[in-house]
């Protein structure tokens, strides 16, 4: 049995499409879902789903025993799932190649401090990029900078908008992260 934690700080689509994709898969389940705003969509969405809620602070997170904590509920992966704070170096130490996170945007383009949510495609449409797409990696010391699983693509319209630009993207999402994500655990030993 293999054991994801997934952090989130927003509306937890992508959480929901991956509890949905590993519901009746019995060598995988959801122990946790680890947020750190009160305010998250993702919050009602974990309650139907039946999955514990962990709620974090600034200093829970970055405490040793936050880590330890981790390790006891035996995590194989933790999954960034829409989650807006770096994480400290301790964490990251403790699960090599075991943190992977979804990025919406072709690294290492429009990736780094600032680029997240609606930012990034702001940013994709105003250069006139041809495609965008998503960026599937495992998580390192550093902003969106580990080694790269999957990307896949989108072509941009000529009159693409932020918003037509992060539905499209969106799509992407639901269909390859839960996919990404059985390939990591299949790929661990
Ligand atoms: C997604 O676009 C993801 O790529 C990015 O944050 C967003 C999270 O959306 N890292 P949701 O909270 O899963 O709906």
């Amino acid at each position: 049995m293999k054991k994801l934690s997934i952090f989130v700080s927003g509306n937890g689509t992508n959480l929901q499409r991956i509890a949905e994709y590993f519901l009746e898969d019995w060598a995988v389940k959801i122990e946790n879902v680890v947020c750190n705003n009160p305010n998250a969509y993702a919050i009602e969405r974990s309650k139907k789903l039946d999955i514990p809620v962990r709620m974090i602070t600034k200093q829970d997170f970055n405490s040793e025993a936050f880590v330890k904590e981790l390790q006891d509920l035996g995590i194989d992966l933790i999954v960034l799932a829409g989650f807006l704070w770096k994480l400290p170096e301790n964490l990251v130490k403790a699960f090599p190649k075991k943190i992977v996170n979804i990025h919406p945007a072709l690294l290492p383009k429009y990736g780094g401090k600032g680029f997240y949510g609606e930012h990034v495609h702001e940013a994709v449409v105003a250069a006139k990029e041809a495609q965008s797409g998503i960026t599937i990696h495992y998580v390192n010391e550093l902003y969106d900078s580990g080694e790269i699983i999957l990307q896949a693509r989108v072509s941009l319209d000529e009159n693409e908008t932020p918003d037509s630009l992060a539905a499209k993207i969106h799509q992407l999402e639901q269909a390859y992260f839960p996919v990404a994500i059985e390939q990591v655990l299949l790929s661990q030993n």
